[in-house]
This record gives C-alpha cells, sequence and structure tokens, in this order.
C-alpha cells in the first residue's frame, strides 16, 4: 500500500496532507511517563528494544498520525563510538568533552554496529506491527549539531564550539569526516531495519554567519547525504535546519535533501516562492500556539494548511513537543489539519 507521506516526500501533491509531530514519541503522553518511569537510564531505555518499539508506537496509537519516528537519541552515535554519554534529569545530555586531535583517536567504530543493533531491532518490531500505510522513520543528529554537543559536552549556547571550529579547521575536517560517515552507516542501517525515511535534525543551524553555515551545515549535510545515497540510492531524506528557515533556499537545493523541515519563523508564502511548487516541505506549527490551543491554533493550522494546497507539504511543528502539551490540542490540531482533506 502506498504511504502519503512517502508520496509527498516523493514530490507528489497528495489528496491528504500527511501529519506527524517532532517529538512525539517521548515527553507529552501520559503512558510515556509510565513507560519512562520503568526504565531509569534513559540510554537503556533507547537500547531496550520492546521498550523503544512501544513508546514509537504509543503516539501512532491515539492519534492515528501518518508516521512513527523511532524513539531513540542523537547521542546515540557519539555513545555508539565511545564517548562518555549520559542523561541527567531535569539537566539534559552531558558528555566527556572532546575538543582535541588526541581526543578524537578514543572515538573508534568497532563497536558502533553491536552498539546499535538494539535500535536496529526496535525498528524490525515497529514495523512488523505498525500500518501498511503508515510511514516509519529514522533520524541522527546533524554533523554540527553532534558536533557541538561533542565539543562542549552539553547543550544550549553553542559560543564554545563555534570559536573551536572556527580556530581548528584540521580537527573540525577530522571530526565531520568521521561523523558523516557513521551517520550514514546508522541511517542505511534503520533504512535497512524497515524505516521508510530518515530525519537529519541540524537542531543548532541558528546563530551562524554566510560562511559558518556554509561550511559547518550546509556542505556536510550535502556530504551527508551524498554519502547515505551512494549507500542506499533510493533514501528518502528529510533534512531540517532549525533556526535557519530563512536560508532554506540555500539548504534545500545545495544539499540534495527531498524535504525541509521549517522552524516557526518560516514565511511559508515566502519559503514556497523561493522553493518553487515541486518541493517537499515540512512544518512549521508554533509548540507553544499548540499548547495555547483555541481560536489561535485553529488560525494557526489554517494559515499553514492554505499554504500546504500549493504544493507537497508534510505537517508538523516548527520544533519538538513540548511536555506541558495538552492532548485535546494536539487532536483538534490533527481534525482541523484532517478537515482539509481533498480540498
Ligand atoms: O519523537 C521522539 O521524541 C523520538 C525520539 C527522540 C528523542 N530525542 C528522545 C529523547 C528524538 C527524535 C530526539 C532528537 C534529539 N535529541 C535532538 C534533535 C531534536 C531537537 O529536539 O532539537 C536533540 C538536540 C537531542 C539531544 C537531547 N536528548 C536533549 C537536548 C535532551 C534533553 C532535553 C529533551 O529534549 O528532553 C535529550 C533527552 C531525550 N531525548 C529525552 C527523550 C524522550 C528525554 C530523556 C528523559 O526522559 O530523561
Amino acid at each position: 500500500m502506498k504511504k502519503v507521506l512517502i508520496e509527498t516526500l516523493e514530490g507528489n501533491k497528495t489528496k491528504r496532507v500527511p501529519i506527524w509531530m517532532m517529538r512525539q514519541a517521548g515527553r507529552h503522553l501520559p503512558e510515556y511517563k509510565e513507560l519512562r518511569a520503568r526504565n531509569k537510564s534513559f540510554l537503556d531505555f533507547c537500547y531496550a528494544p520492546a521498550a523503544a518499539a512501544e513508546a514509537t508506537l504509543q503516539p501512532v496509537r491515539r492519534y492515528d498520525i501518518d508516521a512513527a519516528i523511532i524513539f531513540s537519541d542523537i547521542l546515540v552515535i557519539p555513545h555508539a563510538l565511545g564517548q562518555f554519554v549520559d542523561f541527567k534529569e531535569g539537566i539534559g545530555p552531558i558528555l566527556e568533552p572532546i575538543n582535541t586531535l588526541e581526543g578524537l583517536k578514543t572515538l573508534e567504530g568497532s563497536k558502533f554496529a553491536a552498539r546499535l543493533a538494539p535500535v536496529y531491532e526496535a525498528i524490525e518490531r515497529v514495523r512488523g506491527t505498525l500500518d501498511a500505510e503508515k510511514t516509519l522513520l529514522g533520524f541522527c543528529g546533524a554533523p554540527w549539531t553532534l558536533a557541538t554537543y561533542i565539543i562542549q559536552g552539553k547543550g544550549g549556547n553553542r559560543d564554545v564550539a563555534k570559536i573551536h571550529a572556527l580556530q581548528n579547521p584540521e580537527f573540525m575536517n577530522e571530526l565531520f569526516d568521521m561523523l558523516i560517515e557513521y551517520c550514514a552507516l546508522h541511517l542505511a542501517a534503520q533504512l535497512d531495519a524497515g524505516a521508510d525515511a530518515v530525519q537529519i535534525f541540524e537542531s543548532w543551524a541558528e546563530d551562524l554567519n554566510d560562511e559558518c553555515f556554509q561550511n559547518l551545515v550546509i556542505e556536510p549535510n550535502r556530504k551527508l547525504v551524498a554519502r547515505l545515497r551512494e549507500l542506499r540510492p533510493n533514501a528518502k531524506i528529510i533534512g531540517f535546519p532549525r533556526g535557519a528557515s530563512h536560508r532554506a533556499k540555500y539548504y534545500y537545493p545545495q544539499t540534495g535533501v527531498n524535504a525541509v523541515g521549517l522552524d516557526i519563523s518560516a514565511d511559508l508564502k515566502t519559503i514556497r516562492s523561493e522553493l518553487g511548487n515541486e518541493a517537499c516541505i515540512q512544518g512549521n506549527l508554533d509548540p507553544l500556539v499548540l499548547v495555547a490551543g483555541g481560536d489561535g491554533l485553529k488560525r494557526a493550522v489554517e494559515n499553514i494548511m492554505e499554504t500546504a494546497a500549493l504544493g507537497p507539504h508534510i505537517f508538523n511543528l516548527g520544533h519538538g513537543i513540548v511536555p506541558q502539551t495538552p492532548i485535546d490540542n494536539v487532536i483538534e490540531m490533527i481534525k482541523t489539519v484532517r478537515s482539509f482533506e481533498g480540498k
């Protein structure tokens, strides 16, 4: 059976606009919180195929949306390469920073496939139960976003990573080469396990000047897309350069992704006219408008749906759903999106 999200990714206008939500697995669902409480260590949870498969399926079961995204994290890549990674409650990820050429030598791939095998097993399990018309998405972090965590040991402000990148081109080249290769291998393995398409999360694409955006975001994303297509020529890829929607007109054609994810700042009409009506775009409802609900939510969804009529569009949020999102608002949002079906 044809999957509406895949048809859209292939550049077709479908009768129904497909819908999923970034970070839909985890965060806001009570059934997730219950599952999370039974799996104390977040990384162990990511590497437990039955639990990860269950977390992946929960939002699809509840909302009947068009895609599932595998429950995992972008930081499994540095972890599988041997970097110390931990997730601290209320703080987020903490890593042992790596910022020298010497330090880079501690990253190596001999255990990479074995450490990530449970992720692929979770994907196989999900594909085994997910309806045939629903899309299963794999994902990875983009090289620059991963590099910010690897270099700084934490998220948040990226000033340290940016200065480091500017002062140490040799280090950055080596790190990027490694990340491009292992991200491509991880995405290829997810496709082999049953993912129908993949998303590359470039969560830290904001606050970069033109030259940095070219060198740190576009070039590594372009190489990653090319490497993945070398490994799996039919790979369908969504790229999400968060905070850089005003540069979608460069990012989309230069990286070669099938679709570009847009953040909340994007004016969809402008982007549609910049990219043309053939391009597939994804986004971009403000997650906090979804929390607020009411008429504002309805208006915002309708605005997006008006431009979605112009070309292939995957309805999504402009960033991840936040933990305090009321379930009823999600249901309302989906109802409004579906009310445009066939129009
Ligand atoms: O839909 C899904 O949620 C699927 C699984 C998923 C997670 N992380 C699970 C997770 C996905 C797609 C991600 C991506 C991710 N992880 C990104 C890119 C997307 C984005 O939000 O910008 C980034 C930057 C990370 C790194 C990361 N992991 C951070 C900053 C944090 C802490 C804050 C947060 O987002 O919750 C995590 C932890 C994390 N990843 C949790 C979950 C469910 C919470 C862990 C916990 O319960 O302790």
